[in-house]
């Protein structure tokens, strides 16, 4: 995820593009650049690093003009680096690009642009997009840039300025949000509302597969074949604090809220079902490498260790081969037995965490192969990786984890897949269905989130108590212990996780009429013994709360609550059923008063021992 910021008016673009720019930094923040047009000119300045690099490059090397782009990046196709970074420039300088999304065919792109005597300067999808809009531009930079869309697959918000038309933007949408705002005299573009509220309440906001030319009084919009399309000025009623989360009260329920988007993300471009086609740019393991692997260790900490354990059920399910967890701390420490056959898999969402950090250079001396799941391109971890595969989530800001944790999964999910397709311990077409249940997710993603009504009410019924339990089988079991974190870290209540069949070893002398028990009473071959463990908490008066499958009706006799969630996989469970947790973790504590997005103690990133 990208931020987008332009200006055309009639005082200079680079300090509301600046200020924009810092309101979009939570979408990115590896690197950023800004292009302006003075005298029919174009000018470019970008860098590494926060916006304030930006602006002290800027304080040096000042650039001027009324009409300008700019852009914050999360890197998803080549390091953060200056050459990668955005504006992005044709062959003759005339054409500049900024753009947020992915293009998924832009490889083929550069080569037959490349054939064509185009020369490229960075690694990035984006640049792409600058010498296609070159090849198609003849007399109307609108027209260029709607032909050059035509010919891309993947998503996109894209600014375009250009020397030949000096006097405007063009801006154009697919997946990627853009928005038009409207002040006196002066029009603003951003990736999202919050960044140009201050100027104007006043917006459009691009459909996908619209193009739109700007001019300092006029808006235009297209389809891609160039028809024109009436579009409606909405009035944004947000006040700014708000704003800055998308209207969400809290970045963690904004961000619950991305994970259909953020799942879909995830796959964009590395799936192909008809061919059973799974594949990472950045993953650096060649077949004979995979071959090699006779053990896997997955190593983090916290919610991406739960992530860990999900993946040593499906890689032992899907690849055979024998898989644990370890806690990055433990593991870095305890001088592990493995060796160049070991697969060390390290999961971690900020590329940060000193203790997993620790784990990846403890598996390097002993010689096994590293790749790290990450959701920060060019991390320590993911730079210290032998491979890495980016979860392409875009930043998360709240510190409880939500949708990182689903897109390390899916992840996860489709690395046990290319392991078991090269093992041979899965077929082809048993691949197909994998990955055709996998791309229904997002949308099953979307049913869940339905729910949040129901779920809710229930948080509404059981915020007051102080201890929870939270019990699960198979692979409910991780999600009973990422259940059970979310609600200690935001809500302060203690909870526990716990694997069902353990209760009557102990945790069963917890249970009273004050011990409200969620139970992941997912279908699946333990079903049966999970209505066991259910009779055995209402024996004792404890309250059920069960998260079944949708049209599940024998739970509607022993549970006192039941969250639904659409039928999928086993497999693929996980992701669906961890939602509710997240939403009831989230309204118990907004009902407790605590500090959702910044609980007490706790930081995004545990860059510590
Ligand atoms: C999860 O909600 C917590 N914020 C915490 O457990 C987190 O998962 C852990 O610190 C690991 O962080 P990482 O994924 O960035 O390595």
């Amino acid at each position: 995820m990208c931020g987008i910021f332009g200006y055309i008016g009639k005082k200079e673009a680079v300090p509301f593009i600046i200020e924009g720019l810092r309101k979009l930094e939570y979408r990115g923040y590896d690197s950023s650049g800004v292009a302006t047009l003075e005298n029919n000119k174009l000018f470019v300045s970008k860098c590494v690093g926060k916006i304030a690099n930006l602006e002290n490059l800027l304080k040096q090397k000042p650039i001027g003009g009324q009409i300008g782009v700019g852009h914050t990046r999360w890197a998803t196709h080549g390091k953060p680096s200056s050459e990668n970074s955005h504006p992005h420039e044709d062959c003759q300088g005339k054409i500049v690009v900024v753009h947020n999304g992915i293009i998924e065919n832009y490889l083929e792109l550069r080569r037959e642009l490349a054939d064509k005597g185009h020369k490229f300067s960075s690694a990035t999808d984006t640049e792409v997009l600058a010498h296609l809009i070159e090849e198609c531009y003849k007399d109307n930079l609108l027209k260029a840039v709607a032909q050059a869309l035509c010919l891309v697959r993947g998503s996109y918000a894209l600014a375009v300025i250009s020397e030949h038309e000096p006097d405007k933007i063009i801006v154009a949408r697919h997946g990627s949000p853009l928005i038009i705002g409207f002040g006196n005299d002066e029009c603003f573009i951003s990736s999202d509302i919050p960044a140009m509220l201050k100027y104007t309440d006043k917006i459009i906001q691009l459909d996908n597969e619209e193009v739109g030319e700007l001019t300092i009084d006029q808006f235009t919009a297209f389809d891609l074949d160039v028809n024109k399309i009436e579009k409606e000025i909405e009035l944004i009623s947000w006040d700014p604090e708000s704003a800055e989360k998308g209207g969400y009260a809290h970045f963690m329920l904004k961000e619950i809220h991305e994970q259909p988007n953020a799942v879909r993300k995830t796959i964009e471009g590395r799936v192909r079902a008809e061919d059973h086609k799974v594949h990472f740019d950045e993953l650096n393991l060649t077949d004979e490498e995979i071959n090699k692997v006779n053990r896997v260790v997955f190593t983090a900490c916290g919610t991406s260790w739960h992530a860990g354990l999900v993946g040593e059920y499906l890689f032992e399910q899907f690849a055979k081969i024998p898989t644990e967890v370890e806690y990055a701390a433990e593991f870095r420490y305890r001088h592990p037995v493995i060796d160049e056959n070991t697969l060390v898999i390290a999961i971690t969402q900020s590329g940060e965490t000193a203790d997993t950090l620790g784990a990846v250079w403890e598996a390097k001396a002993q010689h096994a192969k590293v790749i790290s799941i990450c959701n920060v391109v060019g991390s320590s971890i993911a730079r210290e990786s032998h491979g890495v595969v980016y979860t392409n989530a875009g930043p998360e800001i709240g510190v409880a984890s939500t949708k990182a944790f689903t897109t390390q999964l899916t992840v996860i999910y489709l690395l046990a897949i290319i392991f078991g397709k090269r093992k041979g311990t899965i077929s082809n077409s048993e691949a197909t269905k994998l990955i055709n249940d996998l791309i229904e997710i997002p949308g099953k993603l979307e049913q869940t989130l339905y729910r949040e009504e129901e779920i809710k009410k229930i948080a509404q019924k059981i915020y007051k108590a102080n201890n929870a339990l939270y019990l699960g089988r198979g692979k409910g079991f991780p999600i009973a212990l990422e259940g059970a974190l979310k609600l200690k870290e935001v809500s302060y209540v203690h909870a526990e996780g716990y694997p069902a069949a353990e209760m009557k070893h102990g945790p069963i002398a917890l249970i009273d009429k004050n011990m409200p028990v969620v139970i992941l009473a997912l279908s699946g071959r333990r079903y049966e013994k999970i209505l066991g463990n259910i009779e055995e908490v209402r024996a004792r008066g404890g309250l059920v709360i069960a998260i079944a499958c949708e049209g599940d009706e024998t739970i509607k006799e022993c549970a006192d609550e039941i969250i639904y969630i659409p039928h999928t996989s086993v497999p693929l469970s996980p992701i669906l059923a961890v939602v509710p947790l997240q939403l009831l973790a989230y309204y118990i504590a907004v009902k407790r008063g605590c500090h959702v997005d910044q609980p007490r103690n706790l930081a995004k990133s545990v860059t510590v021992e």
